[in-house]
């Protein structure tokens, strides 16, 4: 048996204003909590009871997993104070079944990845690590954590956020998934806010633990931004990320519910909530649409998130942006490149252009 923490507190700030009223690990990604993708992909990897991790809006992780059986032990542990992402692990020991030398997995809760998790356990056993972390190669690293390892695998350092050409001395990145030996766990300290990354993993180098770094090159991606966000949901739909939880793999899913009209056209992993009406010669690719919205016929909705029950206007054109709960955008608005409207705001029908950069 093999228990996790799923670590989904944070305010998920980068998210706004979609997490104002739901936590970032909750909002629907190809159709289901995001939460649920990684619940099942854990329980499929052989792990049999999970502690998530709660503190921002903790009630609505609760009363989802009470009226949904996800075919794996579900413990809710609550800090009543954000305890950080060490500050969580440790907060969820008591709730922890496993004995002192047993493994225990840790998951971030806005992690897309194909990792294969029962490896990852497998490393960690055979190699006796003390903690062993999933690593995958970026790109730019300069926005993440660092882990360069030596010829055996061992971690040699963290460096968060690297700058300068001097400190990017690997392509590798924390992708937010360790296993932790449980009396590891127990060393953490207690009642005050502790950064995995920034305090218990340098602290355990300089302490002589033995820190491994597993690689893995396959799918990974945060879904801490609104761009990422439909990415990683779009992946999920057209079958480019993997998770046991995705209804039906295609070119784009709609819920029950939902009405489409005339010559509408969805695609690129277009995800249609319940209660969607959608008008006649609509374009909807590469979007992420909320229950119960409203999009007027002729719009055209593009690498954008739309959320519930808001209403937007015939012949708008929507990129690259993200229209909070109950927002109504009047016909014939264009909304571009990353603008953010707030929930239940009214725009009127207008011809504006609203774009961060005004270009
Ligand atoms: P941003 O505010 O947009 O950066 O997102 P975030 O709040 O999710 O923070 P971040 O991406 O750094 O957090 C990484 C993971 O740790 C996420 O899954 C968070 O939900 C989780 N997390 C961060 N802080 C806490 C905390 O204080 N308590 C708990 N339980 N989880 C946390």
């Amino acid at each position: 048996m093999t228990e996790a923490v799923l670590l989904v507190g944070g305010q998920g700030t980068r998210l706004r204003p979609l997490t104002i009223n739901t936590p970032k690990p909750m909002l629907p990604v190809a159709g289901v909590p995001f939460t649920v993708h990684q619940i099942t992909r854990a329980r499929d990897a052989g792990v049999t009871r999970i502690v998530l991790g709660t503190s921002y809006r903790a009630e609505v992780f609760r009363e989802f997993i009470d009226g949904n059986d996800l075919g794996i032990e579900v413990v809710i542990a609550t800090e009543d104070e954000p305890l950080g992402t060490g500050g969580a692990i440790r907060h969820a020991l008591p709730y922890l079944t496993s004995g002192p030398d047993e493994p225990v997995l840790v998951f971030n809760g806005d992690v897309l990845s194909g990792l294969d998790i029962a490896g990852l356990v497998r490393h960690h056993v055979t190699s006796e690590s003390d903690v062993s972390l999933y690593l995958t190669p970026v790109e730019d690293p300069r926005a993440y954590g660092l882990v360069p390892t030596d010829e055996l695998g061992r971690v040699t350092q963290f460096l968060e956020k690297p700058q300068t050409p001097e400190e990017i001395v690997t392509d590798q990145i924390n992708a937010g998934c360790y296993v932790f030996k449980r009396s590891i766990i127990d060393a953490i300290p207690t009642g005050r806010p502790v950064s995995v990354e920034r305090e218990t993993f340098p602290g355990l180098l300089e302490a002589g633990a033995l820190v491994s770094g597993v690689v893995d090159r396959g799918y990974w991606l945060d879904l801490g931004t609104p761009l990422s966000f439909v990415r990683g949901s779009c992946d999920l739909v057209m079958g480019l990320a993997p998770s046991p939880a995705v209804a039906a793999i295609g070119s784009s899913l709609v819920l029950p519910g939902s009405v489409i009209g005339a010559r509408a056209h969805l695609d690129g992993g277009t995800t249609i909530g319940s209660n969607v009406d959608v008008g006649d010669d609509c374009v909807i690719d590469g979007a992420v649409v909320f229950d119960g919205a409203v999009i007027g016929a002729g719009a055209r909705i593009t690498n954008s998130i739309i959320g519930v029950g808001s209403r937007i206007g015939s012949g708008c054109v929507i990129d690259g942006a993200v229209i909070g709960d109950g927002a109504v955008i009047g016909a014939g608005n264009e909304l571009l490149a990353g603008a953010r409207v707030w929930p239940d705001a009214v725009i009127g029908d207008t011809a504006v252009r609203f774009s961060s950069d005004r270009s």
